[in-house]
């Protein structure tokens, strides 16, 4: 079995090799205290052997209840934000059709998402879109107590007991949520919902591999074997008997805090195929919360190619030389499509016939590697031999193992995230939530 590869060759002039290579030792000692928990967060680590650990019983106990809601839906909500979203949303994305919603003639249920906003037109449109379908809902938070998603689950439970009765929404609504604690596991509890539970030490962002992300993944009708098979492939690739230059996580993270340490404070993670969207989206929350912390860490952003070339490749190219960026490069697409010749060749495009479309995003691709490396944008390279889920596997481990190293590298705790409070803290103050009367008063005076 081929898997993804990591190529750092066009970031090696901006940095040199050896700023890469001389941190092996260091690198080396993080992943160890990584798999020995004796780092800050050691009480999150275990993300670091789920793939490895997650039992067949588990797995099809996944499969069964997913079974159950297909059978039952042609529409499924799944709510979460955060981890609790993103990996979901990233994988059913990179692998379903991207005109999913509108096909006619399904195989699975359409996946929506709620609970990762708080839009009311976006709420609106989705209540009024599940009016009359069958629909069931995944309901997902570790906390069980996340503001946006208990907000939407209120409206779609509500709406799901109106449409089909008390009972029978019981059998469509599924929690995912802490074992004992918080807001959801009561309510599941009391209303009977079938629950899975995420494990108290794996963080939201690191979540994808438990049923945060394995149930509305097998709602969608992909293997979650075969994405469990390819992270257990890159647990073993990372692991801390794997040497230095052998371990593509190691290299990476030793390759961003170089450049980092050089000066490079963005990274832009770039894929040349739509359909990775929100692979980019998990990316950017895994490190931007993982390390954005004391005033340190590298600012995460995403594009996609070459639709983002359009705007903001003025910037990349030409604008203040702070960044560098890793592409997701895809070997071979799933799909063919030959360019048609045309008789009156108006477009100028015959010299393309006969040639795959993939064939002009290949070249488009080079042609931007080579003008971003001329325009002092060192480039790192994540190549995936095709888009699939063993392959998504091993990227989501490749990425959080490196993640876990390059915290450490930075001296800060990449597993838990007190940013995020400061805004819930202001506005649960604003909206006058019982026991916030102080912070109430206090935010009231600086408006
Ligand atoms: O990584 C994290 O911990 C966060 O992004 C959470 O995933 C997010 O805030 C959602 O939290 P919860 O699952 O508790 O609702």
């Amino acid at each position: 079995m081929k898997s993804i590869s990591l190529n750092i060759e066009k970031a090696l002039g901006a940095i040199s090799k050896d700023s890469v290579y001389s941190q092996a030792d260091q690198v080396n000692k993080f992943n160890h205290v990584l798999e020995d928990g004796t780092g800050k967060g050691s009480d999150y680590l275990g993300w670091l052997h789920l793939p490895s650990a997650i039992t067949d019983a588990e797995l099809t106990d996944i499969e069964q209840t997913a079974e159950v809601l297909r059978s039952k839906c042609d529409v499924v909500v799944a709510i979460g934000i955060g981890g609790s979203y993103l990996g979901t949303r990233a994988v059913v994305e990179a692998l379903n059709n991207s005109f999913d919603a509108l096909l006619t003639e399904r195989t699975n249920p359409v996946m929506l998402y709620a609970g990762h906003n708080i839009g009311e037109d976006y709420l609106y449109e989705l209540t009024n879109y599940l009016k009359g379908k069958q629909f069931g809902i995944i309901n997902i938070s570790k906390s069980g107590t996340t503001t946006e998603p208990a907000l939407a689950f209120r409206l779609l439970k509500k709406q799901l007991e109106d449409a089909v009765g008390k009972e029978e929404a019981k059998h469509r609504i599924v929690a995912v949520t802490d074992a004992s604690k918080g807001a959801l596991r009561t309510l599941a509890n009391q209303e009977g919902y079938k629950t899975f539970v995420i494990p108290d030490n794996v963080g939201g962002r690191f979540s994808v591999l438990t049923p945060v992300g394995l149930l509305p993944i097998a709602v969608a009708g992909i293997s979650i074997r075969d994405l469990v098979a390819g992270a257990v492939a890159m647990e073993a690739q990372t692991g801390v008997d794997v040497p230095f230059e052998q371990n593509p996580s190691a290299i990476y993270a030793a390759t961003r805090n170089a450049l980092y340490q050089s000066g490079k404070k963005i990274e832009i993670l770039a894929n040349f195929h739509p359909k990775l969207h929100y692979i980019g989206e998990w990316w950017k929350q895994l490190f931007g919360e993982s390390e954005g912390k004391e005033g340190k860490g590298i600012f995460n952003a995403a594009v996609d190619l070459t639709t983002d070339l359009h705007s903001m490749g003025q910037w990349i190219q030409e604008g203040e030389r702070t960044i560098f960026e890793t592409v997701i490069s895809i070997e071979k697409p799933n799909h063919t499509v030959l360019i048609p010749t045309d008789e009156a060749d108006l477009d100028g495009l015959n010299f393309l016939a006969g040639k795959h479309v993939d064939d002009v995003n290949k070249m488009a691709e080079l042609g931007t590697q080579l003008a971003h490396v001329d325009g002092e944008v060192p480039n790192l390279k994540i190549t995936l031999p095709l888009v699939n889920a063993y392959y998504i596997g091993e990227l989501f481990y490749f990425f959080e193992r490196a993640c876990g190293m390059s915290g450490y590298l930075l001296g800060i705790n990449p597993f838990d995230q007190p940013g995020v409070e400061a805004y819930k803290k202001n506005m649960f103050a604003l909206l006058n939530k019982p026991g916030f009367e102080k912070e109430s008063e206090a935010i009231k005076a600086k408006l």
